[in-house]
């Protein structure tokens, strides 16, 4: 399936960024391969052997991406999110022991017995640095591959939900595993204080999409073919090549308030149906939203509002994000979404953000409770240490 299913361009919101019209994208002048592949997708890239996995079998850590990104195709149901500073002046020799660390813990076919006594399953680590951590090494210009503007909300948090130096994601199908082995990941990293933490799950995947706190299907478009991947998710060039950005928000949301709305109110809030996740334009779950299309008294199928109106790629010139978010609660008074996206340019994350704060009706149901961007490494190889290019 590709956006070129539906060549309507949104004529009555307002204008795209400058010159640049969903048709513009479809036809490739706007952006780079706008393509999205649904559940289809996801499972034929399953059974073409790139890297599906949500039984629990091992996801190899080498490669010239790190795993956690695209592999497993579907992200596991668990993850333990650890967001730290460290001492920057020996992040050298804490990338390679954590690098050599990791490699060998998501690896090790009998398991290690203290941290995966029945062997590492889908275990996945994702090690990414923040850009205060990137202006500590030999390329401090990195640092504004990572740095985001304040987004509605920002000014209010705290420091320490603001960045940070590190971030190191640890997921897995078996939740027992995230906590031994992430502790175990910090205790050789120098100087290591985390600044927060957050476990976080996703529900069950119907046909390889999960269920967020509102219970809506989440993550339905995105770059998945290699040839999206390369173009929208992974960096080309330079020290960080074949590495990504990735901007992880922490929402606390307001299910309660959402819940309480009429369950068309609520579908006309996503600009989808909540039982199926097609869009309110028609179509199935995986079709790509018609910005276009009109109700016969001439009001637009997707509200002026919808998240799915707001988010589109359309008016901000920008290409796919890739979204992997987790749900996570850590009380009745705090529990939401922590929104994870992959992109090689973060301005694709910003751009879209700037204009949710400013149209979405869902930002009123997200109070932001953290921030932050990291460079996330190329992958691991048996060649060179983790994060070796950097210095
Ligand atoms: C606050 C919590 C959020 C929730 C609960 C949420 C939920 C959803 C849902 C249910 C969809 C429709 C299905 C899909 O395509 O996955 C969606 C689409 C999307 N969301 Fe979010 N989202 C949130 C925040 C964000 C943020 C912060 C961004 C980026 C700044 C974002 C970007 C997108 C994009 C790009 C789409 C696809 C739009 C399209 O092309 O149809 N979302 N989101």
């Amino acid at each position: 399936m590709t956006r070129g299913a539906d060549d309507e361009i949104a004529e009555t919101d307002e204008p795209a960024a400058p010159g640049i019209t969903r048709r513009a994208l479809l036809s490739g002048a706007g952006a780079t391969g706008i393509v999205a592949l649904g559940t289809a997708g996801v499972l034929a890239a399953s059974r073409a052997g790139t890297g599906a996995d949500a039984t629990g079998s091992a996801v190899a850590a080498a490669g010239p991406h790190q795993a956690g990104i695209d592999r497993p195709a579907l992200p596991q149901q668990h993850c333990l999110l650890v967001i730290a500073d460290v001492d920057t002046g020996a992040l050298r020799a804490s990338l390679a022991s954590l690098g050599a660390r990791v490699a060998e813990v998501t690896s090790h076919p009998a398991g290690l017995a203290d941290l995966t006594p029945d062997g590492p399953g889908d275990l996945t680590v994702t090690v990414g640095l923040g850009a205060t951590a990137l202006a500590a090494t030999a390329h401090p210009e990195l640092a504004d591959l990572v740095t985001l503007p304040d987004f509605a909300g920002d000014a209010q948090l705290p420091a320490t939900r603001r960045g940070g130096d590190l971030l190191v994601s640890v997921n897995a199908s078996d939740p027992s595993v995230l906590e031994p082995v992430s502790s175990w990941l910090l205790e050789h990293v120098q100087g290591a204080r985390i600044r927060w933490s957050e476990f976080g799950y996703r529900g069950a995947p119907v046909d390889g999409v999960a269920r967020n706190p509102f219970g809506y299907l989440d993550g339905i478009i995105g770059p998945r073919t290699e040839q999206e991947l390369r173009d929208d998710v992974w960096i080309a060039d330079g020290p960080l090549a074949g590495g990504t950005v990735c901007v992880m928000r922490r929402f606390r949301l307001d299910v309660d308030g959402f819940r309480a709305l009429a369950p068309a109110d609520r579908d006309a809030t996503i600009g989808r149906v909540q039982s199926t996740g097609a869009p309110l334009s028609g179509g199935a779950r995986d079709d790509q939203v018609n910005l276009g299309a009109k109700a016969a008294d001439g009001t637009l199928l997707i509200p002026p509002h919808a998240h799915a109106r707001a988010a589109h790629p359309s008016f901000t010139g920008s290409p796919l994000m890739l979204r992997r978010s987790y749900s996570y609660r850590v009380d009745e008074a705090d529990h939401g979404h922590v929104f994870i996206s992959y992109q090689n340019d973060v301005q694709t994350f910003a751009r879209t953000q700037l204009r949710l704060d400013e149209v979405d009706a869902l930002m009123r149901f997200s109070t932001p409770t953290a921030t932050a961007a990291f460079a996330i490494l190329p992958g691991i190889s048996g060649d060179a240490d983790l994060g070796a290019s950097l210095f």
